[in-house]
This record gives C-alpha cells, sequence and structure tokens, in this order.
C-alpha cells in the first residue's frame, strides 16, 4: 500500500506556521489531514496526493489537486488565514480550524437510543445556516455530508470545500465533479455520474445532501437503502430508483427531511427555506 504511513507536515510549511503541538486527524486515500496548535491559533493542514491504482480501487490524481482547488474556494469566499500551494506529492492548504463536533457525532445518542429528546432543532438549524450562507455567496458546496458540519459554540461550519462550484478556479487546480458519497448523492447527480462518469453540482442537491445528512445523523439509516457491500454503480442504481427510506423522524424535523429527499430537484426546499420553517418552530 502506497499511503500506509501519514505524510509528515512537510518543512516550508512547518517553518511557516511554527506549531506547537500537532495532531494526526486523518489519513485515508489520497488526503492527510493534521490539527496543529501554534501561537496565533489552531490550524487543519491539509496535504492532498494522488493515489496509484490497486485490486480495489482504481487510480485517482484529483486528490492530489483538490486542497489547493479548496484553498481558492476559501480565499474567495473571503475566510482569512488561508494559504495553499504545492508540494512534493501534490498540492496543501493550511485553514483555521473549527472547534466543535461534527453533525454526526453530536447526535450519535440519537442513533445508540440514549437520546432521551428529539434532535435539537438548534443544531439543525445551525447546519441549514451554514449551507444557505454558502448558497447566498453565490457557491454550491457539492460534498454535504455530516462530517462536514462541525457544531461550534456559537455556530455551525461547514468544511471541505474542494469540490465547491462558484467562482472561477485555475486550470492547475481544477478537476471534473464525479460525484460525491453516494449516501448523500442526489438522485439527479447519481444518474448524470452513471451516464457520463460526471455530474454539476447544485443547490438542489446540496439540499438534498443536507437531507441526508440530518436522517443519517438522527437514525444511522442511510436514504436509501442497498447492501454494505453494494458497488458504487449499484448505489448509484439503487438512488437513481428509489424510493428513499421512510423518514421514521417525527415532527417538523421529519417533515423538512422528507421534504429535501424529494426526488424532484424542483421540488426541494431551498436550505434558507428550511431555516425559515425551523425557526418558525422554536
Ligand atoms: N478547518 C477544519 N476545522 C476542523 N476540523 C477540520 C477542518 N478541516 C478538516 N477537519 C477535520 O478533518 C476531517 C477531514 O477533513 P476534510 O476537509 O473533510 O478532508 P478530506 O478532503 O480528506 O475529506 C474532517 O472530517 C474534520 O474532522
Ligand atoms: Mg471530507
Amino acid at each position: 500500500m502506497p499511503d500506509r504511513t501519514p505524510h509528515a507536515i512537510p518543512a516550508p510549511i512547518a517553518e511557516m506556521l511554527m506549531p506547537m503541538a500537532r495532531r494526526l486527524v486523518l489519513h485515508r486515500r489520497g488526503s492527510t489531514v493534521w490539527q496543529v496548535h501554534t501561537e496565533r491559533g489552531e490550524y487543519a493542514v491539509k496535504l492532498g496526493y494522488s493515489i496509484e491504482a490497486t485490486a480495489e480501487w482504481a487510480a485517482r490524481e484529483w486528490t492530489a489537486r483538490a486542497p489547493a482547488r479548496e484553498g481558492v474556494v476559501l480565499h474567495d469566499l473571503g475566510v482569512g488565514d488561508v494559504s495553499y500551494g504545492a508540494w512534493e506529492h501534490g498540492t496543501w492548504n493550511v485553514q483555521p480550524w473549527h472547534p466543535g463536533e461534527s453533525l454526526y457525532d453530536r447526535w450519535k445518542p440519537h442513533r445508540t437510543g440514549e437520546a432521551t429528546t428529539e434532535p435539537d432543532l438548534r443544531e439543525a438549524l445551525s447546519c441549514a445556516e451554514t449551507l444557505a450562507d454558502l448558497h447566498s455567496k453565490g457557491w454550491v458546496h457539492g460534498d454535504v455530508q455530516p462530517a462536514h458540519f462541525i457544531l461550534g459554540p456559537a455556530k455551525a461550519s461547514l468544511i471541505d470545500l474542494a469540490l465547491a462550484h462558484g467562482g472561477t478556479i485555475p486550470e492547475r487546480y481544477a478537476f471534473p465533479f464525479t460525484g460525491c458519497l453516494v449516501h448523500y448523492e442526489a438522485p439527479e447527480i447519481s444518474q448524470s455520474v452513471l451516464n457520463t462518469g460526471e455530474a454539476v453540482p447544485t443547490t438542489k442537491a446540496d439540499s438534498y445532501a443536507l437531507g441526508a445528512s440530518l436522517f443519517i445523523s438522527a437514525t444511522g439509516w442511510r436514504a436509501v437503502a442497498y447492501p454494505d457491500d453494494a458497488s458504487r454503480e449499484e448505489q448509484r442504481q439503487a438512488v437513481v430508483d428509489g424510493p428513499h427510506r421512510p423518514v421514521n423522524v417525527p415532527g417538523i424535523l421529519g417533515k423538512l427531511i422528507e421534504q429535501m429527499l424529494n426526488p424532484s430537484p424542483d421540488d426541494r426546499p431551498t436550505p434558507a427555506e428550511v431555516c425559515d420553517a425551523l425557526k418558525a418552530e422554536l
């Protein structure tokens, strides 16, 4: 396996940040993420690299470009204290660390049966707000999933903008959108990926992914049923064929999830509409 050992933070980045402490957050196919503590604050350091084909996986080149592409998006969005560039095996970015817990982790008690209350509507609202905010700035996320919502002390943040669409991306960092994690992929995206290998992310597909994210976080269920060992193609075909699982989440949250999972993109509420509906209940 070529990427068994996590990549260390390259020397020029370490010299720039002067980390006082560092923690490996994840190391997986094409991506290594570090959390670093510096005098100026906490940062995420993301290292991307291409992956070679194995018996199990096709080769992937775009993972090498993803961090710099995300850096471009973060700059366009006006996020401060972001830098990016190239390193030996691909590209990197440094961005402010968002303290908190992911939506998926926060709602774990609802999946294990330990919770005595329903999922917190204010937390659902924070997630919808950060997505609505992104859309209002002219960007589509493209990879909305429960691990990408970080519930902080005051608000939620939406991380991993490597696949976002909206502004101009320099050619050297660009790559086609070939879908996202299928559990959160809207049927029209899955259909397009099955047909052509590519798709165009949209705000409407982000709405679907928000619904699927809230649903799986609250219940543990994927929006559409398929076997754990189904291939990507089989997963996508199941999403296209539908229907989605019955939404067994009570109250307004369940109603909104059902609407966001609507197979017809035009009939899904926008994240801003989801916010309005949630606010009306609080
Ligand atoms: N800015 C950040 N603030 C807090 N956590 C982050 C940040 N960036 C990445 N992470 C953590 O690292 C994980 C992987 O980061 P992500 O941006 O999703 O990279 P990948 O491209 O590998 O999916 C996230 O799920 C989160 O736990
Ligand atoms: Mg990610």
